[in-house]
């Protein structure tokens, strides 16, 4: 029997000044520039792109080996090579003119400086982004990244900085790799700051016994895919109990259930990352498979469940 439209759960979430069709994305550097997506796959049905990280120059990144495939998971060091933020206006805004899927834009930078020229050249040209994702949780780089994302009072300061040159969305992407993953959120919300995403990769490494060598060129790398779903969930639930504004959770997530256990730890909306290199299509299939799932539930809405996991105490 067909189900009636009618019954099929609302998706649909603001954020900010930013309205999506549905809490279902698709996470920094594991869909590209959202231009390079097969024939097949329909990047308008998915909630949002959140395009690769942008740094003001063009970065080769990291030499190879910079992806292995781990139990439940892969390492990777990519180190954040991209085109470059020149680049990336005049290639890639212009194609995101006929997408009617909202574009986050990933940022990166070394200094506040970079950041803030990043975000202003592309304030003064477009209207296109919905939004900027601001990595400060990249393991990969010597030098920046990682260094914002695990210091309370750079954080606030970036974020202050950004906020005040746009009234788009900002969201802050949190590294799990710190002592206090709460207070670098909540230093992000108190400096203006409307949503963090949470989690970056785990640091991880990967050795091949037989021959001793260590399978990343930069030894450590960061894991992801199923293996940190449980890091991710715990991340956003502590997040969730203390912060006001949105979370976004990423972190493992393959199927529709995955998406409703991290909204009930208290994610508004998630990322697909590592699941995109197996199968490019999943988060399409996995926004239809969401809706039937919802559908069978108590909840009305995704939003309605959000944070309502039972704990045990
Ligand atoms: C190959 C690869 C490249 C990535 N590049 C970026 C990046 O450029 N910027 C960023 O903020 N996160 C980057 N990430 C992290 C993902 O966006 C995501 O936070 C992480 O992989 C956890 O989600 P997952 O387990 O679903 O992959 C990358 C992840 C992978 C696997």
């Amino acid at each position: 029997m067909k189900r009636r439209i009618s019954n099929l759960p609302n998706l649909k979430l603001t954020m900010g000044n930013v309205e999506f069709d549905n809490p279902i994305w698709v996470a920094s550097g594991t869909f590209g520039y959202g231009t390079e997506a097969p024939e097949l796959v329909d990047v308008n049905k998915l909630g949002a792109i959140v395009t690769k990280s942008i740094t003001r120059k063009p970065r080769e990144g990291n030499p190879p080996p910079r992806i292995v495939e781990t139990s439940s998971g892969m390492i990777n060091s990519i180190g954040l090579a991209n085109i470059g933020v020149e680049k990336y206006i005049q290639k890639m805004l212009p194609v995101y003119e006929s997408l009617s899927t909202k574009i986050i834009m990933n940022i990166a930078g070394t200094d506040i400086q970079e950041y803030i020229e990043i975000l202003e050249m592309v304030e003064s040209v477009s209207s296109v982004i919905a939004g900027y994702e601001i990595n400060i949780s990249c393991p990969n780089v010597k030098k920046g990244g990682m260094e914002f994302g695990v210091d309370c009072d750079m954080t606030a300061k970036l974020t202050e900085a950004l906020r005040s040159r746009t009234d788009r969305l900002i969201i802050m992407k949190l590294s799990p790799n710190v002592s206090d993953i709460v207070s670098i959120g909540k230093a992000s919300e108190d400096a203006g700051a409307d949503a963090v995403s949470a989690i970056n990769t785990v640091v991880g490494m990967s050795i091949t016994a037989k021959t001793g060598m260590s399978n990343i060129y930069t030894t450590y790398g960061g894991l992801s895919g199923p293996a940190i779903k449980p890091v991710g969930l715990a991340a956003v639930h502590k997040l969730y109990n203390k912060l006001s504004i949105p979370i976004v959770g990423i972190g493992g997530i393959v199927s529709e259930e995955d998406v409703a256990e991290y909204m009930l730890a208290g994610a508004k909306a998630v990322q697909i990352g590592t699941a995109n290199f197996r199968n490019p299509g999943i988060s399409e299939d996995i926004i239809s498979r969401f809706n039937l799932f919802m559908a069978k539930t108590k909840w009305g809405s995704a939003d309605e469940m959000v944070g309502q996991v039972n704990t045990h105490s």
